[in-house]
């Protein structure tokens, strides 16, 4: 076990990695599975520090995730973090939407396309490699269903680190030029995600990546605690209140359970009024063996050979799919897996509506909102916050049919008038 080497000056509200099955906790470090049962371990704060944290020097705080660094493990030194500017992204009420799918109660949408590569992943990797900077990684990787191949890449470029990123050879050709332009090593592997996490769990053990951090592997506590920024932000966003509930796509299950962290984790510092609230979960028919076992009323996530055009999504073996299964069941909500068919006209109903163009994993969540509301799963007078969780260009291929100009014209009005336009 790596420990902390370089720890930062002001002390972190993080006090242990604390094992989500057994409890038993271990020393803040680069370790990211129980010694005594195997379990994921996750970070455990001190609750008195979290309780010195208040809303007006958060506000105060720059006008991106680091204005959360007082409930996060690290970056409480402004000059260990690594920002790009991420977070802060727009909550857009989605009026248009909530009518065509009959809500009486507002829907949001949490953007977090805006953020600078355009997925949700900026925040976990914000974390994480400030995390491998304070831990004393010197090389920073990942394996990556697309998304957090751009984000490490860019990060790593950012800082200057070199990088190493590891996904399926078979990704959208926007994923893999997006992370190939920024200069760090690029691996294809010719086979699927969950293959390529394995080959990374095996290289994590050689001595050539002993000084490599691998931000969803052994810098993981740390890299899932950046998806907790996006309750924050819903939260101070609504005014300090934590919305009745929120609808989130799922491929390891990871960030959907953040979220709901992070909400409790406000209550605990005294930022927003307790209250309860619903997690909802999505993902794609082609890879859904989280919503699966929900449907089988089933604790345990059977793997499963993904496929289907929601890629970001296809984690075919989810680490966190049974918290994710807790979050949903233990808070009353629900899940649903849609089709590739289903998909496209998700993406496309949350354009035309609200003016957001999401890549196909938004266009999952879309979807499922739209199905639970259609099979009375979920209670559309409550205030619902749906996660659009990466951007429309990247997944271009996926709704391209149909998506072409009204008319071709001359630059005429005998143009416009030959097109019926006039
Ligand atoms: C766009 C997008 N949304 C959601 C997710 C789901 O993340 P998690 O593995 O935390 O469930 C991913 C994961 O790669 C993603 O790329
Ligand atoms: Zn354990």
């Amino acid at each position: 076990m790596t420990v902390l080497l370089d720890r930062p000056i002001v002390p972190s509200p993080a006090s242990a990695l604390v094992c989500r099955n057994c409890g038993a906790q271990f020393p803040l470090g680069a370790q990211h599975a129980c010694f005594e049962c195997f379990g994921p371990l996750e970070i455990g704060y001190d609750p008195t520090a979290l309780a010195r944290v208040t809303r007006e020097e958060i506000e105060a705080g720059p006008h991106s995730l680091w204005r959360y660094a007082g409930l996060l493990p690290v970056g409480q030194n402004p000059a260990t973090r690594v920002d790009s500017g991420t977070g802060m992204t727009p909550l857009i009420r989605a009026d248009r939407l909530a009518d065509e799918l009959g809500f009486t109660a507002p829907v949001w949408i949490k953007d977090d396309s805006a953020n600078p590569t355009h997925s949700f992943k900026d925040r976990v990797v914000s974390v994480a490699i400030t995390a491998a900077r304070e831990l004393g990684f010197e090389r920073i990787a990942c394996a990556s269903t697309g998304n957090l191949a751009n984000s490490v890449a860019a990060h790593a470029a950012r800082v200057g680190m070199p990088s190493i990123v590891f996904i399926p050879a078979d990704l959208e050709p926007a994923k893999i030029i997006q992370t190939a332009i920024y200069g760090g090593t690029l691996v294809g592997v010719e086979g699927s995600y969950d293959d390529v996490n394995r080959l990374c769990s095996e290289l994590g053990e050689t001595d050539e990546f002993e000084n490599t951090g691998f931000v969803n592997l052994n810098v993981r506590p740390y890299y899932a605690e950046g998806s907790k920024t996006l309750g924050f932000e819903v939260a101070e966003q609504l005014g300090w209140r934590i919305p009745g509930q929120y609808v989130a796509p799922m491929a390891s299950g990871s960030m959907l359970t953040k979220i709901h962290k992070g909400f409790k984790e406000l209550i605990e510092a005294g930022l927003v009024p307790a209250s309860s609230w619903r997690v909802y979960g999505a993902q794609s028919a082609g890879c859904a063996p989280i919503a699966t076992a929900f449907a089988d009323g089933s604790a345990d996530v059977q793997p499963v050979k993904p496929t289907g055009i929601a890629k970001s999504l296809n984690i075919g073996s989810p680490a966190d799919g049974p918290y994710a299964l807790d979050a949903v069941r233990s808070t009353g909500g629900s899940m649903a897996a849609v089709d590739d068919d289903e998909i496209r006209a998700g993406v496309r109903l949350l354009a035309r509506t609200t003016g957001v163009f999401a890549e196909t994993a938004g266009g999952v969540t879309v979807a499922v909102l739209r199905k639970l509301v259609e099979a009375g799963e979920i209670d559309t007078s409550i205030e619902t916050v749906v996660f659009n969780t990466g951007e429309g260009l990247k997944t271009i291929d996926a709704v391209s049919e149909g998506a072409v100009p009204t008319a071709i014209i001359q630059p005429t009005l005998k143009g416009m008038r030959a097109a019926g336009l006039l």
